[in-house]
């Protein structure tokens, strides 16, 4: 399995469907599973659940993915706050996307169905979350100022060097 993590904006669902289609493997984003079992947008669930209820279904829908077929996974930028979610990725190929916290909010804009990304508060979160990130990662990849096609060629070749005996 090969894993996308990172903040919102870092890009992890546009690298990982190219990703996905590099190394011929299929693509599955977190967040959309969530949208497509539920019937209702990330949004709509924080709004009627809260955050936790959100986190639950989000442990639990990441939790079957890495255990479904080979695939390149992206997870929502909260994901690995979970403690199960962070014992899960042991094992696994996870590539953490890192931006520059001007350039996630540049990318995310206005939040984009996004409720954490709404209104203040993203800097403390994303100071929060950098070690979280870097401490599941295996592969790690700045995507500040670059394309998905750079991004992509970069991870390919990370994967390649893990690969060497
Ligand atoms: C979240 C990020 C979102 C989505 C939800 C919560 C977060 O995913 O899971 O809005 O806590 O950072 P992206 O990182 O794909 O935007």
């Amino acid at each position: 399995m090969i894993v996308l993590i990172g903040f919102m904006g870092a890009g992890k669902s546009t690298v990982g469907r190219l990703l996905g289609q590099r190394l011929n493997m299929p693509f599955v984003d977190s967040d959309a599973v969530i949208e497509e079992e539920s019937g209702r947008a990330i949004a709509e669930i924080f709004d009627t659940s809260g955050e936790a209820g959100f986190r639950d279904i989000e442990e639990d829908v990441i939790g079957r993915l890495l255990t479904g077929p080979p695939s390149v996974v992206s997870l929502g930028g909260g994901a690995c706050g979970r403690v199960a979610t962070r014992a899960r990725l042991a094992g696994h190929t996870v590539v953490y996307l890192a931006v520059d916290l001007a350039e996630a909010r540049r990318r995310v804009g206005t939040g984009g169905g996004r409720p954490l990304a709404r209104g203040a508060g993203l800097e403390e979160l994303y100071a929060g979350r950098l070690r979280q990130y870097e401490e599941c990662a295996t592969i790690s990849c700045d995507t500040t100022g670059r394309t998905p096609e750079d991004i992509v060629d970069d991870i390919a070749t990370a994967l390649r060097e893990d690969d060497q005996p």
